[in-house]
């Protein structure tokens, strides 16, 4: 008799050895899936803490499987079952009902799973749990705490917002320990904080965090000028500290696949980026006031994200255009043009004003089309001259996407690393000058 069993295996456990023991005992020959980080962040397990390699070596370790496989993708089991000749699907008790389908195939035994232990449980022993403070009650911060539900190792201690009124409102809407007005509060009693504040607050907000060795996620844009980047991140090294610009399309796993495919020459050159953003609804208040406020501060994160991704940071030269209507404080349309040594880009954000919200990357050989809303990144495609050739990718984009940026945040601090390759300094960095610039330099229409 064949026996199959799957599982994530993290931090490979007692509940997990008893599995395998008694799957083992029901045949003769024991195979083992065990799941890719791929396929575990599709399935909204975001947190796993040991990569695929040591996870196999756990298992193998065991002693208990004859024959170790990966787990790759949805509905593989069914294919397994058939390519392994399986005759008994045995998982824990946790499953029972969910693989029912696969009594088509084989028998489907669920065991019962060992009480009071588990990988999320170890995780949490090992690795604490980060208390982390938000600063602004707002809609993103209201967004943030919805996802962080979904990311294992964090807690939400407090908040701290400008007004008594908006931190307990928010406090008590979401069962937090505290509400504060006073940052330094705040700063007290957390070892991370997340900045959803207004723009022009993110400096001195991450800048005082940062110098007591506190971790910060922040809102983009990060500042809106190059210099100020630099400088928190300098402070950030200097402190050992994590300092990540939350741009939620850069941690998303379509968004990721999209750049590695049109960086690995599948279109061959790059020669074009052309990414937009806009929103009819014009959102809050404060994106229309002077000062910080309008389309490019608000909106251009985005779609600059992907030129640099896809292009660098080194641009030869920058015009932009901007529409400030005269009952307008601040731009309300415009585009970025950027000239590289091998191609152009171009990023188009509105706030009032609709346009496709799509990105193409155009190259020697084809092109890469992402449609609306590309910055959620699902779906796109290469598309060539000979239609044979195309190719389409899919991707799962959960919930409003902060929780991939979350979880990146908080393994980071785990991991004792202050850098993603998902979003690095140089890239935040080189988003916040081409800001900084076409808010400077723009040529202005009424
Ligand atoms: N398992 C078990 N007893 C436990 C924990 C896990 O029998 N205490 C079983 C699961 O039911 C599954 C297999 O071990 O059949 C692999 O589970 P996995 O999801 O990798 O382990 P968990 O500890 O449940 O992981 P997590 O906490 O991340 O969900």
């Amino acid at each position: 008799m064949r026996v199959i069993t799957y599982g994530t295996f993290d931090l490979f456990h007692e509940g997990h050895r008893k599995l395998l023991e008694r799957a083992k005992s029901l045949g003769s020959h024991l195979i083992v899936g065990v799941t890719t980080e791929n396929f575990d962040d599709a399935r909204g397990k975001l947190n796993v803490q040991q990569s695929l390699m040591e996870r196999i070596q756990n298992v193998q370790a065991s002693g208990l499987a004859d024959q170790v496989i990966i787990e790759e993708y949805e509905g593989q089991k069914i294919h397994d079952m058939q390519k392994y000749g399986v005759d008994i699907f045995a998982i824990g008790s946790d499953w029972r009902g969910s693989f029912d389908y696969l009594q088509d195939y084989c028998q489907v035994i669920y065991l019962d799973r060992t009480e009071g232990i588990s990988s999320t449980l170890l995780r949490k022993e090992n690795l604490g749990v980060v208390r982390l403070g938000i600063v602004g009650a707002g809609r993103i911060a209201n967004r943030f705490m919805t996802e962080s539900l979904f990311v294992s190792g964090v807690h939400i201690e407090g908040v701290c917002s400008r007004t008594h009124e908006s931190a307990s409102s928010f406090k008590n809407k979401h069962q937090l320990k505290y509400a504060t007005t006073n940052y330094a509060d705040l700063l007290e009693n957390v070892d991370a904080v997340y900045l959803a504040s207004p723009h022009e607050t993110h400096f001195e907000y991450a800048e005082a965090a940062i110098r007591r060795g506190i971790h910060v996620l922040c809102e983009k844009p990060l500042t809106l000028t190059a210099a100020e980047a630099v400088a928190l991140f300098d402070l950030a090294r200097e402190m050992n500290v994590v300092l990540v610009e939350a741009l939620k399309t850069a941690f998303s796993p379509g968004f990721q696949r999209m750049v590695a495919v049109a960086r690995s020459g599948s279109i061959g050159d790059i020669r074009s980026v052309d990414a937009t953003f806009t929103k009819l609804e014009k959102g809050d208040l404060r994106e229309l006031q002077g000062g910080a406020g309008g389309s490019i501060s608000e909106l251009a994160s985005y779609p600059v994200l992907a030129i640099v991704k896809l292009l660098g940071g080194s641009y030869r030269s920058l015009t932009c255009y901007s529409h400030i209507p005269r009952t307008s404080e601040v731009d309300l349309f415009s585009r970025i043009d950027l000239l590289y040594p091998h191609a152009l880009a171009s990023a188009r954000v509105g706030l009032g004003v609709k346009c496709e919200g799509d990105l193409v990357v155009g190259g020697t050989e084809g092109y890469i089309y992402v449609p609306a809303p590309w910055w959620k990144t699902e779906y796109f495609e290469a598309r060539f001259e000979d239609p044979t050739r195309n190719k389409r990718y899919y991707y799962k984009f959960d919930g409003d996407g902060l929780r991939y940026e979350i979880a990146e945040f908080i393994s980071l601090i785990n991991g004792g690393q202050i850098e993603t390759y998902k979003m690095r300094a140089s890239e935040s960095i080189a988003i916040a000058r081409i800001i900084e610039t076409a808010r400077q330099e723009a040529v202005v229409f009424v």
